[in-house]
């Protein structure tokens, strides 16, 4: 071939270099043969395409074009053409080419690691940080940085996976607070979603293994309003508008005050049934200021900052949204579930 430079834009060179490219998809003999032809006279680098790129009046893009248009068509018989060729190849062998296939099955994502992007991709659109947490954290982080009390039941053995005596399994997404105000300077606003562990019996709400999500927000001048705000934009993102969200006092060693959030029940809508204990609402979460010696904890003023952090249970943001009445089928990875979503 011509290069570039030396192909000028007369028709004859144009009928050759049309005859060439048509010999040689033709004469392709399987879709390797077939796409090397094309890439040859029709691709990106060809003389045919560089010429368009360069084409400054009507004629001769219009000739160009023609070219091309009907080289592509070229290009699709033989495509049509070799397929054919394959069936007949086939047909000969004694091969039935009308059976239908086995289906394949197309993998997704587990309906949890889905809920979880999307929480994070509601935080991400508030300007918040994403944190990737340790399941295993010191006894400190876990427990005493976020001033839990040294004698209380939920550090026991009973109740927490222990792998040394300083060393647990993560019992919330709680101590990752302490770390992301260790690693950060302030201004900070972080989500980290990820596994938590506690020796619970399984039952339709709990397992010993289980998502949640931490939220912490430390700023100057933040208030109990922004925390409010967050939750519901929160809840209205992942639920849409039509479920009741609700407040309540609680208690919490890390915040101060602190409160706890439900919504009405995904299986009776507030009637009252056994899911919700009879009380027509599901707790999803727990969540407050930051208590000023949690921030003395890591070193921060607490006259200077301040801060709301929350905890929401991930499973049970799922079993709410689909209406799923036990989170144990999460975990035992039966695909007749999991399918579904
Ligand atoms: N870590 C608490 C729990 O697991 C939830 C929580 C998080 C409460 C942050 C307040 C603030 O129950």
């Amino acid at each position: 071939m011509d290069s570039v430079a030396a192909m000028s834009l007369d028709d004859a060179n144009w009928t050759a270099y049309e005859a060439g490219a048509r010999a040689a998809i033709d004469a392709a003999l399987s879709d390797a043969e077939l796409d090397a032809a094309r890439v040859a006279w029709l691709g990106r680098k060809s003389e045919l395409v560089q010429a368009l790129r360069g084409v400054r009046d009507r004629e001769s893009g219009m000739l160009l074009n023609g070219v091309r248009g009907r080289l592509e068509t070229a290009v699709a018989e033989r495509e049509t053409a070799l397929q054919q060729l394959l069936w007949e190849a086939a047909a000969d062998s004694g091969v039935d080419v009308t059976i239908p296939g086995l289906p394949v099955e197309r993998g997704r994502l587990h309906l949890l690691t889905q809920i979880r992007r999307e929480i994070e991709d509601v935080f991400l659109g508030m300007g918040y940080e994403v944190w990737d947490g340790n399941e295993v954290a010191t006894v400190w982080e876990n427990f005493d940085a976020l001033t839990s009390d040294p004698g209380h039941p939920s550090r026991s053995i009973n109740d927490t996976f222990y792998i040394d005596s300083d060393t647990v399994l993560r019992t919330h997404t709680s101590p990752d607070q302490i770390r992301a105000m260790l690693a950060r300077t302030p201004p900070l606003y972080m989500v980290s979603p990820g596994r938590c562990y506690r020796r619970d019996t399984p039952d339709a709400t709990h397992s010993p293994i289980f998502l949640q999500v931490e939220c912490l927000a430390v700023d100057r001048g933040i208030t109990l309003a922004d925390l409010q705000g967050t939750v519901l934009q929160f809840f209205r993102a992942l639920f849409g508008e039509d479920r009741e969200v609700r407040m309540r006092t609680s208690f919490f060693p890390f915040t101060e005050p602190s409160v706890e959030f439900d919504v009405t029940c995904f299986i009776c809508s507030g009637r009252g049934c056994a899911t919700c204990k009879r009380s027509g609402w599901i707790e999803m979460g727990g969540a407050g200021w930051v208590d000023p010696d949690v921030f003395r904890n890591v070193d921060l003023d607490p006259d200077e900052w301040q801060g709301f952090a929350f905890g929401f249970g991930i499973e049970r943001i799922a079993m709410l949204r689909h209406g799923l009445p036990d989170l144990r089928a999460f975990w035992e990875n039966d695909l007749r579930v999991l399918g579904q979503f």
